[in-house]
């Protein structure tokens, strides 16, 4: 593994590759790293001959200043997780990957603020789009940045981040990215919450509390079965609603590829429900989905 921190770097490592014919997988994160983000680097490196990892805290997706400042930064700890899994699938496929961790500054990135403007609704303005104003254009400006940068092949996405997945491929289709968007499942701690890197600021007791959201989604995709869409919702909202310490901010049944809500479950071909949930004293704002149909 090498960890560079320019563009010049990483682009120099890009050009040797493509030089040798050899493919490049992407795998953009914010850093703080756990078992979701070793999913998608492990695939990568098992898919292609050069994976490159971004660690980079997208000062431009966050609209609230106190997330942006408390969000774990933890670069060590993160290299070391990336070599693990580099290790675990050298071992497993008996060949040697290059991985190019790619960690750089803000200034390095953002030398002049980025005025471009992103726009693709109904996908971005629906949902987290609603309430986290320039959230996705803030996405948009970073992530198309690590397309040019880093010239992929593949990129890897997890699907926990249901609509930010949607949002990325109007923009690869807008600017004309014309590679490989691998969206990977949700891995979920054995309780069933989602992973993410904000749990670690779960107390012990909120950590069992948010169980319940997997928990209720897991519930109603069985009642979905029989129960209108409008009553899975009630249900799902109620539930969560009673339970101390959780309030759902939203939950919306929406078809999986335009993210406008559906009335009935033959109103398309795939249905995703989508939840962002606040937890705790803070609180914590925890995301997840489930797939319907
Ligand atoms: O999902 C994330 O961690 C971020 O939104 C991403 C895609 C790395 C862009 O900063």
């Amino acid at each position: 593994m090498e960890l560079v921190h320019t563009i010049s770097e990483l682009k120099d490592a890009v050009s040797n590759a493509r030089k040798a014919n050899l493919t490049i997988g992407l795998v953009p994160t914010m850093g703080a790293l756990h078992a979701g983000h070793a999913s998608l680097i492990h695939r990568s490196i098992g898919e292609n001959d050069v994976t490159v990892v971004s660690v980079f805290v997208n000062p431009t997706q966050f609209n609230d200043k106190t997330d942006l400042a408390n969000y774990p930064r933890t670069l060590e700890a993160d290299c070391q997780l990336i070599e693990e899994t580099e290790s675990e699938v050298e071992a497993s496929i008996a060949v040697t990957r290059t991985v190019v961790v790619f960690a750089p500054s803000v200034q390095e990135i953002y030398p002049e603020p980025d005025t471009r403007q992103f726009s693709y609704p109904p996908t971005d303005s629906v949902m987290e789009g609603a309430r986290r104003p320039g959230h996705f254009n803030g996405v948009c400006q970073i992530v198309s940045r690590l397309f040019e940068m880093s010239d992929p092949d593949r990129a890897y996405f997890g699907e926990k981040d249901f609509q930010q997945i949607a949002v990325i491929r109007a923009m690869m289709h807008d600017q004309g990215f014309n590679f490989q968007l691998v969206p990977c499942p949700i891995v979920r701690e054995e309780s069933g919450l989602a992973m993410s890197s904000r749990n670690t600021v779960l107390t012990e007791k909120e950590r069992e509390t948010a169980t319940a959201i997997s928990q209720i989604l897991f519930q109603s995709q069985e009642l979905s079965k029989s129960l209108s869409v409008t009553e899975v919702q009630k249900h799902v909202v109620d539930a969560l609603n009673d339970v101390e310490g959780l309030e759902v901010e939203y939950f919306e049944i929406v078809d999986a590829t335009s993210l406008l809500p559906v009335n009935n479950w033959s109103d398309a071909e795939h249905i995703q429900g989508c939840i962002t949930v606040y937890c705790g004293q803070r609180p914590v704002r925890l995301i997840d989905n489930i797939n319907y149909r």
